[in-house]
């Protein structure tokens, strides 16, 4: 039996990841920061809970994360361990650094020393793009981060190459653009919009407040993400891949198809600022634009070529945007049903 070790097993990810591992037949160990209270809500809604061995893990304590390697050798290491909201990169750019940046060579050095057998699959995503060189993006368009979150992940993602081309690791990055989920966090746009307005047509909220409508995104199923994850870590040669569905939409359309999933007819009146969403039946606005949402600096529009993925890992994703959208919003109509929202 293979043992995995997952940082960041309690997140979106992690909790996808950490399923289809335990399906393949894996001993999954899953690296979570302590807490006061274990949030573990995300592998408790796909049933597998009692099925990882979950073990205190702190990605900045570097005795922490060479004392985990070193007695649990591990077979494969899937480190999703991230400050990820790029919003609050701007507040914690130390601490991002950090942890995105920094710490990624904490787990290498670690694997170097005691495990170099292991397989490494580091966690780096589109966000490196940032003010964008080339469309689509491919594995050989320069890096242009626009966060300190993007500058982080760049700093993990040379740091996996390093290691690979220095000492011969199977260390390979994911270059993976946004994907999303009914598991996704809530302060991302697109759970915070299909929550909202599933709380705002139960009653329960008047309204959801939005900053940048015009920013485009190539938004992808989380369960298909993993699975170019772990295609990445069994390939015979490690490499770099770029994941993504080659679609791109904007922020106001991720917002028009959750309305038209919920059945509620909005109509958008006024600009940028001043701009709100009307639902038509009741006259009530819905959405309205908040300067607090918008970044210091943006990353307006992304959009991958999966190209690679495709030939060389015989990855493609399954879930279109629509039925993605769909999907989560299901997911919180029930939720709110319940007196769920997570
Ligand atoms: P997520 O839901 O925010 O999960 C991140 C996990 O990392 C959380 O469980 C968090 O712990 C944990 N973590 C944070 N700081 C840590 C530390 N110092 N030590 C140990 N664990 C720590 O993120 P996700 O969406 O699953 O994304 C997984 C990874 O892919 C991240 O590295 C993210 O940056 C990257 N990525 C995501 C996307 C995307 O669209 N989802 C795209 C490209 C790349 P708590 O549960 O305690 O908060
Ligand atoms: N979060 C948020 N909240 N974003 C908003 C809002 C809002 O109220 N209004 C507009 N946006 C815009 C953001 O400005 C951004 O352009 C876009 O919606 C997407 O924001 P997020 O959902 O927060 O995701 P992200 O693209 O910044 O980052 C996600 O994707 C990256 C990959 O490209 C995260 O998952 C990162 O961890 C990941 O690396």
């Amino acid at each position: 039996m293979k043992t995995a070790l997952i940082t960041g097993i309690l997140g979106q990810d992690g909790a996808y990841l950490a399923r289809q591992l335990l399906d393949a037949g894996y001993r999954v160990v899953g690296g979570m920061r302590r807490a006061s209270s274990l949030n573990d809500w995300r592998l408790r809604e796909l049933g597998i809970a009692d099925r990882v061995e979950l073990m205190a893990f702190d990605l900045l304590e570097q005795s922490n994360v060479t004392n985990t390697i070193r007695t649990l050798t591990p077979d494969e290491i899937y480190n999703l361990a991230a400050q990820s909201f790029v919003g609050v990169s701007f507040e914690q750019p130390v601490l991002t650094g950090m942890v995105d940046g920094m710490a990624v060579t904490y787990l290498l050095e670690a694997v170097r020393m005691h495990a170099p057998d292991c397989r490494f699959y580091q966690a780096s995503t589109s966000e490196m793009f940032g003010r964008v060189q080339a469309v689509p993006q491919t594995e050989t368009t320069p890096f242009y981060p626009r966060s300190p979150y993007g500058v982080a992940k760049l700093y993990g993602h040379w740091i996996t190459v390093n290691y690979r081309e220095a000492y011969g690791i199977h260390a390979s990055s994911g270059i993976l653009f946004n994907h999303e989920s009914p598991l996704r966090g809530r302060e991302f746009v697109t759970r915070k919009i299909t929550s909202g307005l599933a709380e705002v047509q139960a009653g329960e909220r008047e309204k959801i407040s939005l900053g940048n409508l015009e920013a485009e995104r190539d938004w992808g199923f989380a369960g298909d993400y993993v699975d170019a994850m772990y295609r990445m870590v069994q390939a015979d040669v490690p490499d770099d891949f770029v994941v993504a569905t080659g679609e791109t939409h904007k922020v106001r359309d991720f917002v028009d198809a959750t309305v038209a999933a919920l059945g509620i007819d909005i109509e958008w009146r006024g600009q940028g600022l001043e701009e709100v969403g009307v639902d038509r039946a009741t006259g009530r606005v819905i959405v309205d634009i908040n300067r607090t949402f918008y970044r210091p600096a943006e990353v307006d529009k992304l959009l991958g070529n999966p190209a690679k993925a495709a030939d060389r890992l015989g990855w493609t994703p399954t879930l279109k945007f629509e039925t993605l959208v769909e999907e989560m919003v299901r997911a919180d109509v029930d939720r709110v049903k319940k007196g769920l929202i997570g």
